[in-house]
């Protein structure tokens, strides 16, 4: 099904380019990125636009020696995979994808590196031009008489519904969905179609980078080590917006960081290959190919995706996320950065909440991980808030109502020190809570074990190294907000801030103090606040 739509839609993009551009060759549909990264060992993924041979090379940064490492095909058309191993910790390693297919490393310095595939870009017949975002700058066509027609699967363009129409300055425009379904959906004959597309790695400009660089882990339970990650949450919509978060992340980070994790509905509207292509992978190579991502499902991935035992579809194809600690659903899993551990975990398939080997799972990771003498925070990141009264409302949906009777029971008995979601497009950040099972209007000032202060709260878990009370935040809106968390009213009792506002959080930790950053847009801090939390064990400092 997908791998035959995979074929229409490259031979719909072939005949584009052949009618637009000569043909280059093979380049690449997703830039390389980085997962399960670790004091030893990384994995890089790509995807080319062409069964073409693909490998990379890899080298100590500054260092002559270029080494080859032929890759592994994956699931999925032309997805490619190398697993590195032996690699020194805390080492930046640059690397780049080749289409020799000698296996001499000779090739690593010769000029066949790949690059991203080529932006087409073509003006806009003037009836269409309305209909599309500019700012993604679609490609549009009908197809003249003599062309072969093409089948376009609707359900890719119905999105296109779905987001703001610009004009070439950038203007919103009023939307005319009807005319625009009408168009997509009947094509007047078998010679008249329209294609669009949204063209590749465009938005960030290292995707043109040919060279990419990440830097490996420290070891596990060392002392000393700052760990910065970053979160996004909702961020596939594919709109300006989540450009300017991620600048503005970027700027704010000064490009440095150690984890990039996504919170789910990564890919809107279901997370298919294009739509993954197009308003994630595209949007963030400069970021994925640099530090590694930990994906987390949201429920518009899971449309295209099923979970355990099949786990097939997109976000399975590109994730596998390949490090020890994972879940039979592979969708949930944990990672460690020096004394820091965090567990992702997936509540999007119905099957776990019937399933006690995967609570057993869950709660083994979190018992360990409170247990050991090498850990000092425990995060967790899902995609459904226990606690929301923005786009979602936790008062009523019953999948948000199980996350905090379930769930919840889990990260107060290991004290995790901050659970981190998204789902609702809003920023929403509690007091230090534990035992809050019930409804907003349940919450009673016994559960508030320290009351935030809004902007600049600062909380002390120092409780007689009982390691109690979790902070919980949503942030869900690294590309979108929305208007339905207006008629609610960001009102939950949990929260001492609650605002719409497009961000994505930006996490510090070094030795006892954490401090969680929600960046705006436009760079304004939306919030900031701090967890200090007496380090019971001895540092070894
Ligand atoms: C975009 O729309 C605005 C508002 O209608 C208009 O002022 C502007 O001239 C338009 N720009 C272009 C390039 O059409
Ligand atoms: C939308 O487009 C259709 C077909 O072109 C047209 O009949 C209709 O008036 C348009 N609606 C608006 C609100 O512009
Ligand atoms: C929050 O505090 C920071 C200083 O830590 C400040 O720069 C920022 O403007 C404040 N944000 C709001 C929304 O007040
Ligand atoms: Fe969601």
């Amino acid at each position: 099904m997908l791998s035959s739509f995979s074929y229409v839609f490259f031979t719909a993009m072939a005949v584009l380019l052949l009618w637009t551009t000569p043909v280059s060759g093979a380049c690449l549909t997703i830039s390389p990125y980085v997962m399960d990264v670790t004091a030893t060992g990384a994995t890089v993924r790509w995807e080319t636009n062409d069964e073409v041979i693909s490998q990379m090379c890899h080298r100590e940064k500054f260092s002559t020696a270029w080494k080859l490492t032929p890759s592994e095909g994956m699931r999925g058309a032309h997805l490619r995979a190398v697993t590195l191993v032996d690699l020194a910790a805390e080492t930046r390693y640059e690397y780049r994808v080749i289409a020799s297919s000698t296996t001499s490393p000779s090739v690593c310095n010769d000029h066949s590196a790949i690059s991203p595939c080529e932006v087409v870009r073509r003006s806009l017949s003037a009836d269409l031009s309305t209909y599309f975002n500019c700012q993604e700058e679609f490609i549009a066509r009908r197809a003249e008489a003599g062309d072969e027609p093409w089948h376009l699967d609707s359900e890719e363009f119905e999105y296109i519904n779905t987001l703001p129409a610009c004009n070439e300055s950038g203007v919103t425009l009023a939307r005319n969905r009807s005319a625009f379904r009408r168009l997509l959906r009947a094509p007047s004959s078998p010679h008249t179609a329209v294609a669009a597309r949204r063209p590749l790695q465009m938005q960030s400009p290292n995707c043109a980078d040919l060279v990419f660089e990440f830097k490996t882990y420290p070891i596990i339970g060392a002392c000393g080590k700052v760990f910065t990650s970053w979160w996004l949450g909702d961020a596939g919509e594919g709109t300006l917006n989540q450009i300017r978060v991620r600048d503005a992340a970027m700027k704010f980070l000064d490009s440095d960081w150690d984890a990039t994790v996504a919170l789910g509905d990564n890919a809107y509207p279901s997370g298919t290959s294009y739509q993954y292509r197009t308003k994630f992978f595209g949007y963030y190579c400069g970021q994925f190919s640099k530090a590694p991502l930990y994906p987390a499902m949201g429920n518009h991935d899971f449309y295209t995706s099923t979970a355990y035992p099949e786990l097939a579809g997109p976000f399975f194809d590109y994730f596998v996320p390949g490090l020890p600690s994972r879940s039979a659903y592979r969708s949930s899993y944990s990672f460690k950065y020096a004394r820091v551990h965090v567990l992702i975990a997936d509540f999007t398939s119905w099957k776990v909440w019937t399933d006690a080997g995967f609570w057993t799972w869950v709660e083994n990771d979190l018992r360990a991980a409170r247990a050991s003498s090498e850990t000092d925070w425990i995060l967790v990141g899902q995609h459904f808030p226990p606690y929301s009264k923005g786009s979602h409302d936790s008062d009523t949906e019953s999948r948000l109502i199980r996350i905090r009777e379930r769930f919840n029971l889990l990260t107060d008995r290991y004290g995790v020190d901050l659970s981190i979601t998204g789902h609702s497009h809003s920023y929403e950040r509690s007091h230090l809570l534990q035992g809050h099972r019930g409804e907003s209007s349940t919450l009673t000032a016994e559960m508030i074990l320290q009351r935030g202060t809004g902007n600049n709260s600062i909380f002390s878990k120092s409780h007689g190294c009982e390691w109690s009370g979790t902070v919980h935040m949503v942030t869900g809106s690294a590309s979108k907000t929305d208007t339905a968390a207006e008629t609610t009213g960001l009102s939950h009792a949990a929260h001492d801030i609650a605002v719409i506002s497009h961000c994505s959080v930006v996490i510090r930790i070094d030795g006892s103090s954490l401090v969680s950053t929600c960046v705006g847009a436009d760079g304004v801090i939306v919030d900031r606040f701090t967890v200090n939390s007496r380090t019971c064990r001895p540092s070894g400092e």
